[in-house]
């Protein structure tokens, strides 16, 4: 069975009984799964792979021949577990300068009702002011989401359609990312023989896999911090209201326990996940840790170091990870009340204690976030490290793909930019689905 290419007008609808792949290409790994969309709307998952790849390096595509080996692998994985032949898949993206924007118009209505051609003639306003506002900035547009209507000033209108009213606006909330990675990750998953469907931002996808309605109606931050890169989304009001990213994550812990301690990645790899954690008790000042030597041939010079001093090294990445992710929080306008929580997802979430350390940290409640909602989800990808990919299919599955197609112009292969005509009715899909 092949995914089906997908028309503006099948956009509108739930996808049922349809397949959905989704593709995580991260730092760390490259993760796949398939899952298939019943008639009521809900996605089961049918099957998954993964496979660990050193040609990503901070999110971005470095080594284009292991990036495809990666995928091809992790999909083909997939893919024998389903029984399925997948064609077409949904892409996350880390890398690019994650960043989110708003756009903001208002058409004249002259007193009369509001029609659903008017609401159409805003959002064409919208994407053209969109496009105008991209064109010639070396970046593409990942997703818009109009987020709040306006009717003569009256913020917050969910449903404008009806009103009398002299003049209607609308705040599209765009995510956009450099051109240059997301044709490189378009090339490497091509090159793998699949089409990129749609292209979505990490903590996008994230967010739809780990986030309650409330959290996001109340306001909420997913942090999501994987191996290479940090994604923040802030949330309130039930949508996305900012989103950007720090290029700091688990590998740069990695990195400084190797150098504080003279030892090999993989060692370090190891120290941190199996002995690491982000608080000391005091029986950490007695309990040692083995350091391998950097020459595995030098048995003798195994040294042994108290666990207190790996953590106190691993505390130290966190604070500036932490201090970057405070003043992103900041920047996107996340102060408020205090009961505004935090989650964290992405594989350093899986660090002991990290959850306390983020509280002190940051002054907010925090909790972990597991992808959760997905029925069939196999335990192997039931973790933090697979938010991302799980969200990819909650999104896939959800009525109005609110997915843009990323108009990355012609590329060698051919690849046609969005047409205006899904754009538009990609938008009204997502209004839709507001309302
Ligand atoms: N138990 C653990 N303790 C600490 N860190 C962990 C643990 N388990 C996994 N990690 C770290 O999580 C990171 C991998 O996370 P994840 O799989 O989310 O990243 P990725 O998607 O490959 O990369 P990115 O999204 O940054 O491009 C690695 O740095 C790994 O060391
Ligand atoms: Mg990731």
């Amino acid at each position: 069975m092949a995914v089906a290419h997908l028309s503006p007008g099948q956009l509108l609808r739930p996808r049922a009984e349809q397949v959905i792949a989704a593709l995580d290409v991260g730092t760390s790994k490259v993760a796949a799964l398939i899952a298939e969309v019943g008639a009521e709307g809900a996605p089961r998952v049918i099957g998954a792979g993964v496979r660990a790849c050193a040609g990503v390096r901070r999110g971005l595509v470095a080594d284009m021949a292991r990036t495809e080996d990666a995928v091809r692998a992790a999909m083909q994985q997939a893919e024998r577990a389903a029984g399925v032949e997948i064609e077409r898949v949904l892409v996350s993206i880390s890398a690019g300068g994650l960043a989110s924007s708003v756009t903001s118009v208002e058409i004249d209505i002259s007193g009369h009702r509001i029609t659903p051609a008017d609401l159409k003639r805003l959002l064409a306003e919208g994407r053209d002011r969109i496009f105008d506002a991209i064109r010639d900035s070396g970046r593409s547009m990942l997703h818009a989401e109009p987020a709040l209507f306006t009717v003569d000033g009256l913020e917050g209108v969910t449903d404008p359609v009806g009103f009398h009213a002299n003049q209607l606006g609308v705040d599209i909330h765009v995510i956009t990312a450099a051109t240059p990675p997301c044709r490189n990750l378009d090339l490497a998953v091509r090159n793998a023989h699949l089409d990129v469907e749609a292209m979505l931002a990490s903590g996008v996808a994230a967010s739809a896999a780990v986030l309650s309605e409330e959290e996001r109606e109340l306001g909420v931050a997913l942090v999501e911090i994987g191996a290479g890169v940090t994604t923040i989304a802030v949330h309130g009001g039930g949508v996305l209201a900012g989103l950007s990213s720090v290029q700091m994550a688990g590998g740069d812990i990695t990195a400084d326990i190797a150098s504080a301690f003279a030892t090999r990645r993989a060692a370090a790899e190891r120290l941190k996940t199996l002995h690491g954690a982000a608080q000391a008790v005091p029986r950490d000042n007695h309990d040692m840790v083995d350091i391998p030597p950097l020459d595995p041939d030098d048995g003798n010079d195994i040294r042994r170091v108290p666990r207190a001093e790996l953590i106190a090294v691993i505390r130290g990445r966190l604070d500036l990870l932490f201090g970057e992710i405070a003043e992103a929080l900041d920047h996107m306008g996340f102060r408020g009340p205090a009961g505004r929580q935090v989650v964290l997802t992405g594989g350093t979430a899986d660090l002991r204690g990290i959850a306390d350390f983020a509280a002190g940290a940051l002054g907010r409640t925090v909790r972990i976030g597991r992808p959760r909602g997905l029925a069939g989800l196999p335990e192997s990808h039931g973790s933090v490290a697979h938010a991302t990919l799980a969200g990819l299919i909650h999104v896939g599955a959800r009525p109005g793909l609110d997915l843009a197609r990323i108009p990355l112009g012609p590329t060698p292969r051919g690849l046609a930019p969005a047409e205006p005509q899904t754009w538009l009715g990609r938008l009204v899909s997502v209004l839709k689905r507001q309302t």
